[in-house]
């Protein structure tokens, strides 16, 4: 399988890559902004051959045609999963949330994997499938929390963003999923509740993704699956 995975420098975008690269025939292109740490994901890795590092700002969306494209060609001729994990969080009480936090966020975290599709349209293979991680924060009528109005808005858009692509791609055959995580030890969450531990390890989630990445759209598609032990 050739797979694509954004926000793989740490988290469960790393964790996801690590999983992923326990079978030699998956060749992953790693996407994230700090070039170090995706060096340290291949040092990491059982088959470090099979993975690409691309150091790339997904934010940079006029670069997309000029810098990305070139480089995931020279990386793969074709593209059987693309995992859009990369995302960002800011906590921030509603009054105080500013267009530049209402940019950053929705760029990453819906702006980007449109982009990211779009771009890779004329690559994907018959049976692709395009994996959107959102958060039980975007799904209507889940609990929601103080700070986090922008944050879940945008991950509310890439759920619904999801069903669009199935839609609008099923006589292609690209099939399009959404992940509603719940709460994850990462250190966007440490961030964000300073106190609380969650239930859920960075790589028991990632073990979950790289699983139905590599078989959920033979099941699945258009789905918004809430994948949480903690939110209602
Ligand atoms: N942790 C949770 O409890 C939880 C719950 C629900 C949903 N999620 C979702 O799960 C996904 C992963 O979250 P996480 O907790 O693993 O977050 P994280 O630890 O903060 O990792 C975020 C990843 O996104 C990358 N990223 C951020 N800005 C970027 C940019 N401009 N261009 C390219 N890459 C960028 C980061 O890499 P660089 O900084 O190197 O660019 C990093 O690899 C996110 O979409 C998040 O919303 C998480």
């Amino acid at each position: 399988m050739n797979i694509v995975v954004t926000g793989a420098s740490k988290g469960i975008g790393f964790e996801t890559v690590l999983a992923l690269n326990t079978d030699p025939k998956n060749e992953i292109v790693a996407i994230a902004r700090n070039e170090e740490k995706l060096r340290l994901l291949k040092k990491r890795s059982a088959y470090p051959d099979t993975i690409s590092i691309l150091p790339f700002d997904l934010e940079r969306f006029e670069l997309y045609e000029t810098v990305l494209k070139p480089k995931l060609n020279d990386a793969f001729e074709a593209v059987d999963i693309l995992i859009n994990n990369a995302g960002v969080l800011i906590k921030k009480e509603f009054e105080k949330q500013n267009y530049q936090d209402y940019d950053k966020q929705f760029n990453l975290n819906i702006k980007a994997p449109f982009a990211l599709i779009q771009l890779m349209l004329p690559y994907f293979n018959k049976k692709a499938h395009v994996l959107n991680i959102s958060s039980m924060g975007g799904v209507q009528g889940s609990s929601k929390f103080s700070g986090l109005a922008l944050y879940s808005s945008s991950k509310g858009a890439l759920a619904v963003l999801t069903e669009s692509i199935a839609e609008e791609f099923k006589d292609q055959d690209i099939r399009c999923n959404c992940l509603a995580l719940g709460a994850t030890q990462t250190e966007m969450l440490a961030e964000a509740f300073p106190a609380y531990k969650a239930p859920v390890s960075a790589s028991e989630m990632a073990n979950y993704i790289a699983d139905f990445a590599i078989k959920g759209h033979y099941y699945f598609n258009g789905k918004i699956l809430p994948i949480a032990l903690t939110t209602p």
